[in-house]
């Protein structure tokens, strides 16, 4: 079953419980860009954002970890309310990252680049809940879509399937309805989306057509 995420990293900041409410009838997970201005050129948000948030909602937070160094922040994503967090594959000591979201009770997610081949990731298949591969380069919403990505997704989606494993798997990056379409062609079936849904005049029913469209 497809999975809508909306990224609050386009929302507006000075609204975010607002804009949070808006789209939850749709949000079947809420995804939260973490950035620390030197795993990507850019700077969002963390746990105290992530603990003020847990307070106004039970939608499911997935905390996409864009940061350097994921190991000194997991159990502060834990204690905040994270339910998911991923990890960069790119980073290295995966395993070792691996068995500290087990042990604080988080849901594992691993995130690939888009100029990480698949082969990066396919140690830990057996290991984790969710893969997310990135379908832009990370680091800013509203960037255009990597169709070549797509390969990789179809290559994911094969070996998850002949593994038997239910491992979620998630597209982020320049989502809409048509790129969603194409990624979930291809196999994908959580779908992160910033801008096309926090930038449409109305988010809720932007989310509502994405989830049509790669339904
Ligand atoms: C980019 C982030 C994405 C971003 C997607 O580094 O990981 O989650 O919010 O935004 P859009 O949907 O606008 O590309
Ligand atoms: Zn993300």
């Amino acid at each position: 079953m497809a999975r809508i995420a909306p990224s609050i990293l386009s929302a507006d900041f000075a609204s975010l419980a607002d804009a949070i409410d808006q789209v939850k009838p749709e949000a079947d997970l809420l995804h939260v860009d973490v950035m620390d201005g030197h795993f990507v050129p850019n700077l969002t948000i963390g746990p105290p954002v992530v603990a003020s948030l847990r307070k106004h909602t039970d939608l499911y937070f997935d905390c996409h970890l864009m940061i350097d160094n994921p190991a000194e922040f997991l159990d502060d994503f834990a204690e905040a309310g994270a339910d998911g967090c991923s990890v960069h594959v790119e980073l290295g000591d995966v395993p070792e990252l691996i068995r500290q979201m087990r042990e604080l009770g988080l849901d594992v997610g691993v995130a690939v680049n888009p100029e990480t081949p698949f082969d990066a990731c396919e140690p830990y298949l057996d290991d984790i809940d969710l893969l997310l591969l990135m379908t832009v380069h990370p680091g800013f919403g509203g960037q255009e879509f990597m169709p070549e990505v797509m390969e990789k997704v179809r290559q994911a989606r094969a070996e998850l399937d002949r593994r038997n494993l239910g491992v979620a798997l998630q597209v982020d990056g320049g989502i809409n309805e048509q790129t969603g379409a194409l990624a979930a062609a291809a196999g994908a079936d959580v779908f992160v989306s910033g801008s096309a849904i926090f930038h449409a005049a109305d988010p809720l029913e932007a989310a509502r057509r994405l989830g049509a469209a790669v339904a």
